[in-house]
């Protein structure tokens, strides 16, 4: 048999090991682009395309197939950066108007006596987004959401504008006494968590993270702890609960106490 003939269909080798060749190629093919993706229990497709593509590591583009109807309601606040950045004299004004019902519990300057959180000085795309969700139900609090269901988005808007316009209580972190846990300022690297404060504020604030600084000891351990068991979702891309969840129980009590910390005058004025 000459080099030629080798490589027809004539030679029954060559047409075997193509064959099985090609079926194999076949049988992968089927298998990674369309079993296994279709075997990803928390992935649904619209189409078989879709499936292909998404296996491809191309992003999905049906929209059409809602990815919550199981689940937690997600987040449907849009944030941007500058959301909100320069409000008027009038939204403020209205938002104080506003804000009236609000003093029971947030307090008439917006720093709270009865552990709920302080919104004085909070970022306005915080304020926002958090009504957003109360109202939409992404968030839920038996006693706050109630005030949130019938705002309207010029409401919420205003009193974002008011809170963040309000003076917020600043950062006391006084050392030696007070040590500085490693969580708080270093993260923890290896378990893939970032400095709070490249998000929270003090090295950077990322939109949509809120201040922290005198926040309410027990609300911060709350949430924190709320995030960690999957209780709270309204974190986009679940940026918080991969944080907190990575945390130590004694990390969770360590950090929420750093930030609550505020010089005596200041506790005893507001209790
Ligand atoms: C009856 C008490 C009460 C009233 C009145 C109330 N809230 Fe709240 N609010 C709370 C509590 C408690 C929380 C924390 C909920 C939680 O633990 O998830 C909260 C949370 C919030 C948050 C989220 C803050 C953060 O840092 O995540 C915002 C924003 C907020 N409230 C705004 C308002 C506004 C605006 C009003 C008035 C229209 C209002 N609240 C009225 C009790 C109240
Ligand atoms: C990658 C950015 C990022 C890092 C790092 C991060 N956070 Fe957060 N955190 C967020 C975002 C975003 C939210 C708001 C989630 C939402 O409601 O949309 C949040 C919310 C919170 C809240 C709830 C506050 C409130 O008023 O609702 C607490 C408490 C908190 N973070 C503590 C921490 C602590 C402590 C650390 C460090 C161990 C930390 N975070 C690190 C992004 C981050």
């Amino acid at each position: 048999m000459g080099a030629r003939e080798l490589f027809t269909f004539r030679n029954p080798y060559f047409s075997a090991g193509v064959g099985i060749a090609a079926g194999l190629f076949l049988l992968t093919a089927l298998g990674g682009f369309i079993i296994l993706p279709y075997a990803q229990k928390d992935l649904q497709f619209a189409s078989l395309w879709d499936a292909i593509c998404s296996a491809a590591g191309l992003p999905q583009r049906s929209a059409s197939v809602p990815t919550a109807k199981v689940g937690p309601r997600l987040s449907e606040a849009i944030l941007t950066p500058t959301i909100l950045a320069r409000p008027s004299q009038e939204s403020i004004g209205r938002g104080a108007t506003l804000a009236q019902r609000c003093a029971i519990c947030h307090g008439p300057t917006g720093i709270s006596r009865a552990d709920s959180p302080n919104l004085a000085g909070q970022y306005a795309a915080v304020i926002y987004k958090e009504l957003v969700d109360f109202r939409s139900g992404a968030r839920t609090n038996a006693v706050m959401s109630p005030f949130a269901v019938n705002l309207t988005d010029q409401e919420i808007a205003d009193l974002a504008a008011y809170y963040a316009y309000l003076p917020r209580l600043p950062a006391y972190h006084p050392t030696p006494q007070l040590p500085k846990p490693r969580i708080v300022i270093y993260g923890a690297p290896m378990r893939g968590i970032a400095p709070c404060g490249s998000c929270h504020g003090s090295l950077d604030n990322k939109t949509g993270s809120p201040w922290l600084e005198g926040q309410s000891e027990a609300y911060m351990k709350a949430q924190l702890q709320a995030f960690a068991a999957s209780q709270r979702t309204n974190d986009i891309s679940q940026q918080m609960r991969n944080v907190a969840r990575a945390m130590t129980p004694q990390e969770i009590d360590e950090a929420a106490a750093y930030y609550a910390s505020q010089p005596p005058e200041v506790v005893k004025a507001t209790d």
